[in-house]
């Protein structure tokens, strides 16, 4: 019979959900679904449309914007309306502003909808966010909480900034995540919490290989 399998994963900024979500699916041949990558593009064509400050017309954008999400040799590429904009959602201004802009219900309600549209036609998926757990798919085969410390997540952001060649402080890095690490789990709709069924794994002393195999792992558990 025909079942799709969905694993979801949810955690705080830097704990390393991006990239053990993409070896996860590239390993097994599943979808991946970038959904931070989503609230970034919206964060950014409101920035750049000069119309942060304006809920109604942020939310109209996110109902009616054409995202395209695709990832190709480990990178995740985003465009919205056709145009790519996948180097601009990572900048640091719009790290400052994303979590503003994940707050707002309409917004969460629209990209929530185009996430499950996604996963509609795929058969095996993994996806990673903030509420992929809780609201996306609550009922995800496998759930993961992924967390680490501060310090190890601030660095690891630092080393990704240094390898684009983006110059920015360690003390700037541990703001903003402790800033959106706050936002994100505050907020009314949708904040970020360990679903109760979820495995928590503490990312600040293992190998991404290591974070790999456990959820390949827990895959493999699934079928016996
Ligand atoms: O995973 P990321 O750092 O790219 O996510 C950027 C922001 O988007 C994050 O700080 C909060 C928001 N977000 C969200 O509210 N819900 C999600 N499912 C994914 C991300």
């Amino acid at each position: 019979m025909y079942k799709k399998f969905i694993i979801a994963i949810d955690g705080p900024a830097g704990s390393g959900k991006s990239t053990t979500a993409k070896k996860v699916a590239e390993s097994l041949h599943f979808l991946y679904i970038d959904t931070g990558a989503m609230y970034r593009a919206i964060t950014y064509l409101a920035m750049t449309g000069n119309f942060l400050e304006d809920e109604a017309k942020i939310i109209g954008l996110a109902e009616n914007v054409k995202i395209d999400l695709k990832f190709i040799n480990g990178k995740t590429f985003l465009s919205a309306d056709n145009v790519d904009i996948s180097e601009e959602i990572r900048s640091i201004d719009v790290n400052n502003n994303v979590s503003q802009v994940s707050k707002i219900s309409g917004v969460r309600k629209a990209l929530v909808k185009k996430q499950q549209d996604l996963a509609v036609n795929n058969s095996g998926v993994v996806i990673e966010g903030r509420d992929v757990t809780t609201v996306v798919f609550p009922k995800a085969d496998i759930k993961i909480f992924l967390t680490a410390g501060i310090k190890e997540r601030a660095e690891r952001r630092l080393k990704e900034y240094e390898e684009k060649n983006v110059h920015v402080s360690l003390d700037e890095i541990k703001n903003n995540i402790q800033e959106r690490d706050r936002i994100d789990s505050t907020r009314a709709d949708s904040p970020l919490t360990k679903a109760e069924d979820a495995l928590e794994i503490d990312t600040s002393s293992i190998t991404i290989d290591e974070q790999v195999d456990i959820i390949l792992n827990k895959v493999k558990d699934f079928f016996n």
